[in-house]
């Protein structure tokens, strides 16, 4: 049974609740239903202790202030558009510019600031929240209305799987993506330098200083980006490259090997403390590995503790950044009548 519980009032005097998933293998996953966020996840480590392993606040007012996206779904275009244009069946589109002169994570008010309706609901494969959106024509600049569901599920594999279904009624555009900020070791005041990463990736988009990508797909081979092993992040994270520097260190999009629209594993990532090793599935073109550069301790998270320089990493599954602005990219456009699909799963263990 998903317990539910009142979180605090956004918007002055919005309700927010948090629902609580738990499996039967020791992990606890609380969701709060403002930006559909991820709260906590509780996962064992090697010796069988459960701690919380994602940055977030603890209660519903953080999360209005947050500027950090902690946990949340994003969107309507997960990720940047160059100066928010982009020409879609010859209309010219302007939407909301929020980061320097770009469009980033559906604007100001994207879906990471939205009260969503949720409701637990039973599924065979664990203990599921769906919450649901409704994005009305012309928010932030975007055509059409787009009705989005988020199902997450807490499976008894240890899986948080994320299923989402979207439709809209005018052709538009459609890339959310979930933005949870991992520390797998639990303990939040550390940084994530000494975590172990591997992306099932030969080739990353390459982006100018203002993080809009080129529209090239450059190798990783023989370059800091080259996580095609298990790797130690902090190796060569400040390394003197043009890209890191452009990135402010990791902060980009790697092109998922011979996608083909199924899902398929990704990524891993290791913390060797803990033990604690989380493998990533999805069904997306793209994967934003971003290592936390903008986290400065401004932002007081859970238990008072101040989220540090790169105490959080994101592993953001989603089509690549600037997509409707580069045609030789996948497409991000859906038209009505069709459905918008994405499945991206989080599967913790130990080794
Ligand atoms: C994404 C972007 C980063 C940063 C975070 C939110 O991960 O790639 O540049 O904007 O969102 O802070």
């Amino acid at each position: 049974m998903i317990e539910k519980r009142f979180f605090g009032n956004v918007e002055t005097d919005k309700e927010v609740s948090l629902f609580t998933l738990k499996s039967k293998n020791g992990m606890k996953v609380e969701i709060c239903n403002y930006g559909a966020a991820v709260v906590s996840i509780f996962v064992p480590d090697k010796n069988g202790k459960s701690e919380n392993v994602v940055l977030g606040y603890d209660s519903a007012q953080g999360y209005e202030k947050c500027s950090s996206y902690f946990g949340a779904i994003v969107g309507r275009y997960g990720n940047r558009i160059g100066k928010g244009i982009f020409v879609l069946d010859g209309k010219n589109y302007q939407l909301d510019v929020n980061d320097g002169e770009n469009h980033l994570h559906g604007g100001k008010f994207g879906f990471n600031k939205r009260i969503w309706d949720a409701e637990p609901i039973q599924t065979d494969t664990g203990q599921s929240l769906k919450l649901t959106l409704i994005d009305n024509n012309g928010e932030m600049g975007y055509a059409g209305t787009v009705k989005l569901d988020v199902i997450y599920t807490l499976s008894e594999e240890n899986e948080l799987i994320i299923d989402y279904l979207g439709e809209t009624d005018e052709t538009t555009i459609l890339n959310p993506t979930h933005h949870s900020y991992f520390n797998l070791s639990g303990d939040l005041t550390k940084n994530i330098l000494d975590h172990h990463l591997m992306l099932n990736a030969d080739y990353i988009t390459y982006v100018d200083k203002g993080f809009i990508t080129t529209g090239e797909l450059n190798k990783v081979e023989n370059t800091p980006f080259d996580f095609r092993n298990l790797s130690r992040i902090g190796e060569n994270i400040n390394s003197d490259n043009q890209q890191i520097k452009y990135g402010l260190g990791y902060d980009h999009n790697w092109v998922i090997n011979n996608w083909d629209k199924t899902i398929k594993k990704v990524g891993e990532l290791y913390e060797p403390v803990s033990g604690r090793f989380m493998e990533i599935f999805t069904d997306q073109p793209g994967i934003q590995f971003y290592s936390g550069n903008f986290l400065n301790g401004e932002q007081i998270g859970k238990n008072g503790i101040a989220c540090n320089y790169r105490t959080g990493l994101c592993l953001e599954t989603q089509h690549f950044p600037d997509s409707p602005n580069k045609p030789s990219f996948p497409s991000v456009i859906i038209n009505p009548g069709e459905q918008y699909v994405q499945k991206t799963i989080y599967k913790f263990s130990t080794k």
